[in-house]
């Protein structure tokens, strides 16, 4: 049995009271993941196919990593997820502390080290199918998966990357630091660029100005000076970490409007994601990025981001050792 005792008391709904106790199951790989309440294996987790996530995409996600037995930055997810819950007025399941407890517990259950830990807030249901919110209690779920490698730190290559036609939402539509269930734009940009061969997209806002890739956020090094886009982004806490890294190394860093020039002609170009860590470009719409390889400036932040990850300064012990 797993420990599975949440500690939590969990109101009477139609998705919830999933078994409190769990045992992983065949066809999940042993894995587990919490749902309103419990350790439950993942193939037997559960959510109402009236659950207003399911039908509006109405609710909201993050995504968190642990590393080497520590998740990374956790309290500053924690935050973004509290923000985007109180944006889309989805009032919250559990507290701070129940959540910071329910991730270091179920990353734990699938005794991990490494591992991909999503956070998924649903509007829940009011037993309609209907869109109004009123009635609804909301459901969370904590996904925990083995890490996801994207890209290997030392790899020679890198992305080619093709600016999709379909543009990134304005703050006025839709605001992006809303990590909400409804990434239908950012898909669509993917299955443009898949079908025009390239590795990934690379959005525009509506002016045209350089905004995220998907899930990713964009750094452009321009004439020494690293750019990234200031306008209709979520400001990502990867982003952050290059900020931080920018100012020990002293490395000049504006936040800015970035053109597709700048990109074209850019030294280098990189993406920034909690999932994909740093990731290197090595083509945009056709133009070769600097020498067409990673770069000595991704070199560096890549190697400076790794020992930020692993550092015990910037992560929350998973397997007993002190909490920072
Ligand atoms: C739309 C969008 N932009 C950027 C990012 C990168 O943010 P972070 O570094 O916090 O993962 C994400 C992460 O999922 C995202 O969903």
């Amino acid at each position: 049995m797993l420990p599975a005792d949440s500690g939590l008391k969990i109101e009477a709904g139609e998705s919830r009271g999933q078994s409190a106790g769990a045992e992983a199951g065949e066809g999940d790989g042993g894995r587990v993941c919490y749902v309103n309440g419990g350790l439950v294996p993942e193939a037997e987790a559960r959510i109402s196919i009236l659950d207003h996530a399911l039908l509006y995409g109405d609710g909201v996600f993050d995504t968190v990593i642990a590393w080497d037995g520590r998740l990374f930055r956790l309290d500053d997810h924690i935050d973004r997820l509290f923000r985007s819950m109180a944006a889309v007025a989805i009032p919250t399941p559990v507290s701070r502390e129940e959540l910071r407890d329910l991730t270091i517990r179920a990353v734990r259950a699938n005794k991990l080290d490494n591992a991909y830990v999503k956070w998924i807030v649903t509007r829940g249901s009011n037993d309609t199918p209907l869109m109004d919110p009123a009635g609804c209690a909301a459901n969370l779920i904590i996904l925990v998966r083995p890490y996801i490698h994207r890209y290997a730190p030392d790899s020679r290559s890198g992305l080619r990357l093709k600016t999709a036609a379909i543009r990134r939402p304005p703050g006025q539509v839709l605001s992006p630091q809303i990590k909400s269930l409804n990434y239908l734009n950012l898909v669509l940009a993917k299955i443009e660029a898949k079908s025009a061969q390239a590795d990934e997209a690379l959005l525009l806002d509506i002016h045209g100005r350089v905004c995220e890739a998907p899930g990713y956020n964009v750094f452009v090094a321009s004439r020494g000076t690293l750019l990234t886009p200031q306008h209709d982004i979520l400001e990502g806490i990867t982003r952050a970490s290059v900020m931080e890294i920018a100012a020990q190394q002293a490395v000049p860093l504006r936040i800015c409007d970035v053109e597709l020039y700048d990109a074209y002609a850019a030294e280098e170009v990189f993406l920034t994601s909690t999932a994909g860590g740093l990731v290197p470009v090595v083509e945009v719409d056709g133009r070769v990025i600097g020498e067409g390889r990673p770069g000595p400036l991704f070199a560096r932040f890549s190697k400076a981001y790794q020992e930020m990850i692993a550092s015990p300064d910037w992560g929350t012990a998973v397997h007993g050792e002190q909490k920072n």
